[in-house]
């Protein structure tokens, strides 16, 4: 399977466009050894050819024309996205369609819940109605007897959902009342050698079900949102916490929480790759202390244009 990592920052990216914190300063200066960021987005397929999108976001345009196989120019108007698959409703992850428009129709896979916000707060599927049929709507099932599915455009992968607890975004009809289906994570496995990957840019709590689907996995593109939980207040760009918006922090401190790379070291087997980071992270200096202390542990920090092949 190749995963393709289209983009690797979280919601705003990096630097983000209204921003002075130190990090963004300092990227759009070129007085930080760190590399802009587009918004959280993976492609993965099993030929290279057809390509399964993992969010669509808003700078899905660029992130297109970044990587070469997404345009085969088989006929005049032609595409490598095959399907797209959301793992949440979340402006970063889903205003991408909108700018997918001319491609329509599209097959787009999402929960129920996904489903709800995307057809009433934003109405992104509403809209798209009016573009050549819109978007053809696929369920992914988060009923623990039949999370697994299957793609038409990616045969030899197989999809197991995997609910992670969440809060909807603030637009969305259940935003103060989680239900399973909020926000996902995925197991996406390779029939041919077995090899899996775990995608999961939103990711909380360490829930009870997660330890075992995670040490099992070859690879984990995990949250790497926050260094600390506090992070955004202490940068001085915002009051809210990592907890709240549904990011475990890499060291947990600032909560009451064990942290993201305590985690990681109880798991042996898979690669431990860090995505959807916040333009306020340490990680994002190559030459931090902090990046300093992932590669300590192993894990490493998701750059636009990295492809990972399992
Ligand atoms: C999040 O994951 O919390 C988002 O990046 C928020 C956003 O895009 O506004
Ligand atoms: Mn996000
Ligand atoms: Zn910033």
């Amino acid at each position: 399977m190749k995963i393709q990592i289209l983009g690797s920052a979280a919601g705003g990216g990096f630097p983000q466009w209204n921003c002075n914190c130190d990090n963004c300063t300092g990227v759009r200066n070129g007085t930080l050894n760190a590399k802009p960021r587009t918004q959280s987005s993976i492609a993965v397929s099993s030929n290279g050819v057809d390509w399964v999108l993992f969010n669509a976001s808003p700078d899905i345009r660029a992130q297109l024309a970044d990587f070469a196989p997404m345009q085969p120019a088989r006929a005049k108007r032609d595409t490598g996205i095959g399907a797209i698959v959301l793992m949440d409703s979340q402006i970063d992850h889903t205003t991408g369609l909108l700018m997918l428009r001319e491609g329509c129709p599209h097959e787009v896979w999402c929960t129920d819940m996904v489903y709800q916000d995307l057809t009433t707060g934003f109405p992104v599927f509403n809209m798209l109605e009016h573009w050549n049929g819109g978007l053809n709507r696929m369920q992914i099932p988060v009923d623990e007897s039949v999370n697994r599915f299957t793609i038409d455009c990616a045969p030899g992968l197989e999809f197991i959902a995997v609910p992670l607890r969440s809060s909807a975004p603030p637009y969305s009809p259940h935003r103060n009342d989680p239900h399973p289906g909020d926000n996902i994570g995925m197991l996406i496995r390779d029939t041919g050698n077995g090899k899996s990957l775990f995608y999961a840019p939103g990711l909380g709590r360490i829930e009870s079900h997660l330890p075992n689907i995670m040490s099992e996995a070859d690879c984990l593109l995990v949250d790497g949102t926050l260094w600390r939980d506090d992070e955004m207040i202490h940068a001085g760009v915002g009051d809210k916490l990592g907890v709240h918006m549904g990011h475990l922090s890499q060291t947990g401190e600032g909560s009451d929480e064990e942290g993201m790379i305590a985690f990681l070291d109880t798991l042996e087997k898979p690669r431990k790759v860090l995505i959807h980071i916040n333009n306020t992270n340490p990680i994002l200096i190559e030459d931090s202390p902090e990046r300093a202390e992932l590669a300590r542990h192993d894990i490493e920090v998701a750059y636009d244009g990295m492809s990972i092949e399992l």
